[in-house]
């Protein structure tokens, strides 16, 4: 496993491995790699010869300077995962400097998608993700790129970005990896006390009830207020959004019958923890 640190290293080493015909991946990650980043790992290292996972903490796409400040920064005990557990071929890890020599003044139409949820909430944050994806898919040309559906916005986003910008890059959504208890893995989870450890599983438990128990009895405005009544009673969480959703358009859906994939999508604070997670009500596409 190499690290490069420059566009020009990095473009050197995929060039190199595309003549020897290698079928290139791309794992796109900010960084503090955890098992669900991993399964994205190694997803890309059995579907692709030449895996190139990417950590850069990108600053276009916070919209609050603490987050940006104290997001976890922990390239050594990544390199060690990434090295014992998956057979990755580069790592790219490289400056702010070497991303943006000059502001990225670039504004992505994303529509629609990018109004909704996480949109509302975090204002700018899609278009700095556009930004930083679309420079990684560039540099590597990658002829698959994965990404976890935990972050289901992100996903659909990511694809529609691939289409309006003609890239042909096979985007490949990995399922989520939880912990025994349900609870969602993320980087976010650390910073959770060992009280608000145990009760940030109810979230999907929630959502899991929410399928099982209400789906049939209530409409999903019905579904969406009992979610969000359930979880605001349980101390110290805090709902942000409980959506249902099409799947694909992300557009909050009036019936069951709306849709062939149907999704709630949920963030909920946990104290001062923002979590997200989601659920599928319904997938026959
Ligand atoms: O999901 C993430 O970690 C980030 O949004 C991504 C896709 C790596 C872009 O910075």
């Amino acid at each position: 496993m190499e690290v490069k640190n420059t566009i020009k290293d990095l473009k050197a080493s995929v060039a190199l491995a595309r003549q020897n015909g290698s079928r290139i991946g791309l794992v796109p990650t900010m960084g503090a790699l955890h098992q669900g980043h991993l399964s994205l790992v190694k997803r890309a290292c059995s579907e692709c010869d030449f895996v190139v996972v990417s950590i850069f903490v990108n600053p276009t796409q916070f919209n609050n300077a603490e987050d940006l400040k104290t997001y976890p920064r922990t390239l050594e005990e990544d390199l060690r995962l990434l090295s014992e557990n998956a057979n990755v071929d580069v790592v790219f890890a490289p400056s702010v400097e070497e991303i943006y020599p000059q502001p990225d003044t670039r504004q992505f139409e994303l529509g629609k998608l990018a109004e909704v949820m996480e949109g509302r909430y975090r204002p700018g944050h899609f278009n700095g993700v556009a930004q930083i994806v679309s420079k990684l898919f560039m540099f590597v040309e990658p002829d698959k790129a994965f990404f976890g559906e935990k972050d289901f916005q992100q996903l659909a986003i990511i694809r529609q970005l691939v289409k309006n910008l003609n890239f042909s890059i096979e985007i490949v959504g990995c399922p989520i990896v939880r912990y025994m208890d349900g609870l969602a893995v993320s980087s976010r989870n650390t910073l959770l006390t060992e009280e608000q450890r145990a009760i940030a599983p109810i979230i999907q438990a929630t959502l899991r009830r929410s399928v099982e128990e209400m789906q049939y009895k209530m409409k999903p405005s019905e579904v969406v207020d009992w979610v969000t009544n359930t979880l605001n009673k349980i101390q110290p969480l805090q709902m942000e959004y409980y959506s249902i959703v099409d799947g694909i358009t992300l557009q909050p859906v009036n019936s069951w019958e709306e849709s062939d994939y149907v999704v709630g999508c949920i963030t909920c604070y946990c104290g001062k923890v923002r979590l997200i997670d989601n659920i599928t009500y319904k997938k026959s596409i």
